[in-house]
């Protein structure tokens, strides 16, 4: 009987209630029993369809609304330092943002607060602001904007003082930023442009995915694209791209950010550059989810332009055109390569590794050679390209942080302490949760000893002697 409560949840919110989850159901089921007095579960079933605050108050029990300010940070900065007023100088104002699965308002309101700190009071009239959820209750959270302390735990305690005022044993969003934002409800599987005020220049669809199976993440992109402006973009959570590169949206990347957009854009932005598709390999990387935190290490100027990152940006018509290369071949080539670079042979490895991401784009190994061969021929920007592609592919490839992490320490970018202790960190992480991790990669052998590479980076972390707190959030999924 469980089985037809979960369909309709299912069928309505497309939320997939397996697992863990079912749990939730059970709870839930129990919880209507005692508050409308009805045990027979068919009667409960036909109230529960028919009855559509019956059926809110319920689905307000199963769905994951855990959220706080300032998560994953690193997507917003961009959008607000770069991306929104790239659009602007495009001549059209005001864009239209909205945050889909908003839950209590947190994501809206944080880019609220980012928005206001760069433009300043102008900000209200070049932006609108939407948050939907199909959660009621949270939607009046949201409105009322009182938030208890875990609300806060990433969020500058600066920013918590310029922008919210004591309210009991809370603290309140000044009035002035909660009436920019517009909260209404709204259901990923079943959108109305109207009601849900589109179209709309930046969808913010974080940490909302992870609950869909794919058939209906496909559905929902076709949703999404019904509310998104011509030359939109959406933006999923870090641990959700490789779940949501499903072939409706193209994916892209500036700036060490990864978008999606329409996949067949006449008129793509000079900052766009998009990229092969990640479904290729590493189908897992959604069980990701902690490990991906440490990719929050946010972009500033010293990040390279999408351009510069030596992304392959060839077409795909070329990438088909290309004959398979067995596995084994692929594997043997990456052997090589390796070799080859232990013997310093930089551009024979160089040229071979080329050819093997040309065929294997997001192979973690092709790319963590990659961006070794690059810092050894002194290009620490093409190394960051690679490093940062291994982590979106593969967030617990130590190697990869590691090495990121020494590209700043040892001045080959530009010194960005806060980013070096994110990176040494999650080596930190990664090694104390499985030490003996190849992380991510299946073939070459490991660059450097795990132990070694976790010794080194608590060596650098004491170092820096930067109170963990203040910078480095553990960003986890909802
Ligand atoms: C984990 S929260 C994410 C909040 C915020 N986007 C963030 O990144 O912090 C997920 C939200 O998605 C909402 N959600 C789940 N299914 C939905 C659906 N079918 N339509 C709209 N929102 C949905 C949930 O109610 C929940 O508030």
């Amino acid at each position: 009987m469980i089985a037809s409560f979960k369909s309709l949840v299912y069928q309505r919110c497309g939320l997939h209630l397996e697992g863990l989850a079912e749990s939730r159901l059970f709870r839930a089921v129990a919880s209507l029993q005692v508050s409308t007095e009805i045990t027979d579960t068919t009667q409960l079933l036909e109230r529960l369809t028919n009855d559509p605050a019956l059926f809110d108050h319920f689905v307000s029990q199963l769905t994951v609304n855990e959220t706080y300010f300032n998560r994953e940070p690193e997507a917003l900065q961009w959008l607000v330092s770069h991306y929104l007023p790239e659009r602007l100088a495009a001549g059209r104002a005001p864009l239209a943002i909205f945050s889909a699965g908003c839950s209590s308002g947190e994501e809206p309101y944080s880019l609220a607060m980012m928005l206001f700190e760069h433009f300043g009071e102008r900000a209200k009239g070049l932006f609108t602001l939407t948050g939907g959820d199909v959660d009621q209750q949270v939607l009046a959270k949201a409105r009322q904007a009182v938030y208890g302390g875990m609300a806060f735990r990433a969020l500058s305690p600066t920013f918590r003082a310029r922008y919210f005022s004591p309210h009991k044993a809370c603290f309140k969003l000044h009035d002035s930023l909660r009436d920019w934002v517009n909260f209404r409800p709204f259901n990923l599987l079943n959108v109305h442009e109207n009601k849900s005020g589109g179209p709309f220049d930046v969808i913010l669809f974080r940490n909302v995915s992870i609950y869909f199976d794919e058939q209906t993440r496909r559905h929902i992109h076709q949703q999404l694209l019904k509310l998104l402006a011509p030359n939109g973009i959406i933006l999923c959570g870090v641990t959700e791209t490789l779940g949501n590169d499903l072939g409706v949206l193209e994916l892209t990347e500036a700036r060490g950010v990864f978008y999606f957009r329409r996949a067949v854009d006449s008129t793509p932005s000079s900052i766009d550059s998009p990229l092969p598709p990640l479904r290729s390999t590493n189908s897992n990387a959604e069980n990701h989810a902690e490990e991906a935190a440490w990719l929050d290490d946010g972009a500033d100027d010293s990040t390279p332009h999408s351009t510069e990152l030596g992304l392959d940006n060839s077409d795909d018509e070329a990438s088909a055109a290309m004959p398979e290369v067995a596995p084994q071949d692929i594997s043997q080539q990456l052997h090589s390569a390796h070799q080859l670079l232990n013997q310093n042979a930089f551009a024979e490895t160089d040229t071979l590794l080329q050819t093997l991401l040309e065929q294997q784009p997001w192979s973690i190994d092709a790319l963590v050679l990659a961006g070794l061969v690059a810092r050894w021929q002194q290009q620490p920007q093409a190394a960051y390209g690679h490093f940062k592609r291994a982590i979106y592919a593969a967030p617990e490839c130590w190697p990869a942080h590691f090495y990121l992490a020494e590209l700043y320490r040892q001045g080959e970018l530009t010194d960005e302490p806060l980013q070096r202790q994110r990176s040494y960190a999650a080596v930190v992480r990664l090694l104390t949760t499985a030490p003996t991790s190849r992380g991510g990669l299946d073939t070459i052998d490991l660059p450097l000893p795990p132990g070694d590479a976790r010794f080194l980076a608590e060596r650098h972390l004491n170092a820096l002697n930067i109170p963990l707190a203040t910078s480095c959030t553990t960003q986890g999924v909802g």
